[in-house]
């Protein structure tokens, strides 16, 4: 491949050729390079030839795994960018590849791409602009800080999956309520930090217990009430977490005093942990679980407000539901209610879809045939499909409506087994992603917002 000596280079490794090519058309575009290798030992050769910005590998492969790759890349080429590509059940690799600061990033496969995109984008413009400028060293600090309780926050929610992007939802509503408070800079620093690693000491506690499907034992809950206190344990040793420390271990005191792990009560209770206590509480309800679907917003708030003054701080409620109400007040001005076209889909997996997208939002509407679903195409914005209906191709049938309706976003959803027949079937239906069984309900809620997000952009872009 001829390169542009201006332009950085990414090195993609995996021994799987299609991952290699499905990547490669991710990044295909022309603000950087792309070279692929199929095995550690064809990335080093590359490296050892020419400077690479950055390297994307995929941790299993034979013969050299993917941190072994990384930390030979390491010690050799300090100043390329890392990122780390695994399965969703390789939690202790992430945590060992965080720790020894083997790499930047890491994605879990099948990646989001445009996630995948950001980051690199993000991670070349700091690579460059690290190289023009030389920022202050606190600021370098307090970044550095702030990504590895990030990166830590993240490999806790890879532990825990049915709460993605639950730490950051939590740290957002705990920041508007600090800063409607007026409080100081310093204390929402502290705050942001404690409420990305207020679950962190749920590391110490059985996967099995935290995946479990339906109500806990006596047991099984004194184990998972064990995490305030080991996430204290682990940050109190750090000196920029330790007053976040704090607010770690108070985050399931009560205001009654019947919380844990101190009984603390009412203003023994720091600020901080009663405000990460509603914004952790509201987040839980309104987020799906494995053993139950979403509540709604009211019922949500109804909630707090009826555990105002004996779980929560009363004033701290008054001013949250008060935050929620201006919002939802705003959001109905352009209030979309979106409406999934599920084609051939079965009842399980309908099931499954239902439990991962909140009612509130999401309207599903199946259908069996392809003659069904194109009588319904003007009032959908989106159609999940499988590959097979009784009346023709999922496939041809996307690619139909990529000509007639291109507005509505297609995915289409595909067993394992037709992996193989994936290229082609992306190429000409013009997907915006596909799913693969089993379904996780916090990737496909994260997989359908970012379509909706995709689409907003593209309009407004005139795309
Ligand atoms: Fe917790």
């Amino acid at each position: 491949m001829e390169l542009d000596n201006q332009r950085p280079v990414i090195l993609l490794v995996d021994d799987e050729e299609m991952v290699l090519n499905a990547l490669s058309r991710v990044l295909a575009n022309s603000e950087w390079d792309v070279l692929v290798a199929d095995s550690g030992a064809q990335a080093l050769e590359i490296m050892a030839r020419r400077p690479i910005a950055l390297i994307i590998s995929d941790q299993r492969m034979p013969e050299m795994n993917g941190l072994e790759l990384l930390n030979a890349v390491k010690k050799e080429y300090p100043d390329t960018v890392r990122i780390i590509m695994t399965g969703y059940a390789e939690m202790d690799v992430v945590v060992k590849a965080i720790n020894q600061g083997e790499v930047y990033r890491f994605f879990t496969k099948p990646w989001n791409s445009s996630e995948l995109l950001e980051t690199i984008r993000e991670v070349l413009q700091k690579q460059s602009e690290s190289y023009g400028r030389i920022s202050s060293y606190s600021d370098q600090l307090a970044r550095a800080n702030l990504e590895t309780v990030m990166a830590l926050a993240e490999a806790i929610e890879l532990k825990d999956h049915y709460t993605k992007g639950h730490c950051s939802r939590v740290r957002d509503y705990s920041l508007r309520m600090a800063m409607a408070l007026n409080l100081s800079e310093d204390f929402c620093r502290d705050l942001v930090y404690a409420s990305l690693l207020h679950d962190c000491g749920k590391i110490g506690v059985s996967e099995t217990i935290l995946n479990i499907n339906g109500p806990l034992n006596d047991e099984q809950y004194r184990e998972v009430q064990r995490h305030p206190v080991l996430g204290f344990e682990i940050t109190c040793k750090i000196d920029y977490l330790r007053p976040a420390s704090i607010i770690i271990r108070q985050h399931h005191e009560r205001w009654d005093g019947a919380g844990y792990p101190d009984h603390l009560q009412a203003l023994e209770i720091s600020l901080g942990a009663r405000i990460v206590a509603v914004a952790d509480s509201f987040d839980a309800m309104t987020s799906s679980r494995p053993y139950r679907r979403a509540f709604d917003f009211k019922y949500a708030i109804q909630e707090l407000l009826d555990n105002r003054g004996s779980q929560f701080d009363p004033e701290l409620v008054d001013l949250f539901v008060s935050l929620l109400e201006q919002e939802v007040k705003e959001s109905e001005k352009f209030k979309d209610h979106l409406r999934l076209l599920l084609v051939g889909v079965t009842p399980e997996k309908i099931a499954e879809l239902e439990n991962s997208l909140p009612a509130a939002r999401y309207e599903l509407i199946a259908v069996d045939s392809l003659a069904q679903a194109r009588a319904r195409l003007d009032e959908v914005d989106m159609i999940i499909c499988v590959l097979q209906l009784v009346d023709g191709e999922g496939a041809a049938f996307l690619a139909d409506c990529r000509q007639l309706h291109p507005q509505i976003i297609r995915i289409m959803l595909i067993e394992r087994q037709d992996m193989e027949n994936l290229a082609e079937t992306v190429n000409n239906a013009g997907l915006y992603a596909f799913m693969i069984r089993p379904l996780r309900p916090a990737e496909v809620q994260a997989l359908v917002e970012n379509a909706f997000e995709w689409r907003r952009m593209a309009q407004a872009l005139h795309l």
